[in-house]
């Protein structure tokens, strides 16, 4: 069982990857409910692939999976995509899972294309294709058991609370902005993952005040109408899609 949560598609290609070497239920947590019961085949390994989010999982993952319930998980796998450096992001799924009585997540590493342009730019084109392809090369060694493992050490693995902790304070709602560029299509408020955005007056209205601050609705916007404070003006837009091609604007 392969499960994904993505914001701007690293996450899912690797996870439709993984499907094509492991078949079985590809599910994306975001079609999911608060709360679900998995069984999985005797022994099945279970498979999450994820984006780092402040050397954690995002609010939203997190409370997906302290709720929901795994049987019979032999082994679980988890693939943690992210900007540059993963810090505790294994430490942090490590006590996720065990906390649950589940057994201990072998957890990797996948340097991808950083969409959190809220702190820098992502990368231009060239460099982000260089970037997918070193990936696709990692995962190709992760599946032929040739990739070693992600491990943090002490030192970071004794910040990681500290850096996660960052994560509370950044995902309030209030800096979000939209441009008269808007075309009132919608498509913000149809996929955010924790419904955070109604459309009022044609124009997407952020009614939680914390979100998942996942960055989708930014990147996806085909008008390049929101931002988040002024950090985010004049800085590229993000899209890996299901083929794994990316999309800059
Ligand atoms: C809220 C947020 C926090 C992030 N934190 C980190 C981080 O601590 N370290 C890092 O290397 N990348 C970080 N990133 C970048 C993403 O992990 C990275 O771009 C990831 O591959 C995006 O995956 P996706 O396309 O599946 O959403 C962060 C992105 C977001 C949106
Ligand atoms: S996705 Fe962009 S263009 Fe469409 S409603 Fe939202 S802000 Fe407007
Ligand atoms: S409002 Fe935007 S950044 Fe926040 S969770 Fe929804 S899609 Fe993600």
């Amino acid at each position: 069982m392969i499960l994904y949560y993505s914001s701007t598609g690293n996450s899912r290609h690797i996870a439709l990857k993984l499907h094509e070497v492991f078949h079985g239920d590809l599910i994306d947590v975001c079609d999911c409910g608060e709360r679900v019961s998995f069984n999985l085949e005797d022994g099945e390994t279970l498979f999450l692939v994820t984006f780092n989010c402040f050397w954690g999982v995002s609010n939203r993952l997190e409370a997906f999976l302290r709720k929901s319930e795994f049987r019979n998980a032999g082994k679980i796998v988890v693939i943690m995509t992210c900007g540059g450096y993963l810090g505790g992001g294994d430490a942090s799924v490590e006590k996720l899972f065990l906390e649950k009585g589940l057994p201990k997540p072998t957890v990797y590493s996948l340097v991808m294309v950083t969409n959190y342009s809220i702190l820098h730019d992502v990368p231009p084109p060239d460099d982000q294709k260089k970037k997918l392809m070193h990936a696709e090369r990692i995962l190709r060694n992760i599946l032929q058991g040739a990739q070693k493992p992600y491990h943090s050490g002490w030192l970071i693995r004794r910040l990681t609370p500290v850096v996660h902790a960052q994560y509370e304070k950044s995902r309030v709602t209030s800096p979000f902005t939209v441009d008269s560029t808007c075309t009132h299509c919608g498509l913000c408020a149809k996929n955010c993952p924790v419904h955070a955005i109604e459309m009022k007056g044609g124009k997407p209205f952020w009614k939680l005040p914390k979100c998942d601050i996942c960055l989708r609705c930014l990147h996806h916007c085909p008008a390049k109408a929101i931002n988040y404070g002024d950090s985010t003006r004049n800085r590229l837009r993000y899209l890996c899609d299901s083929s794994g091609e990316t999309h800059t604007s």
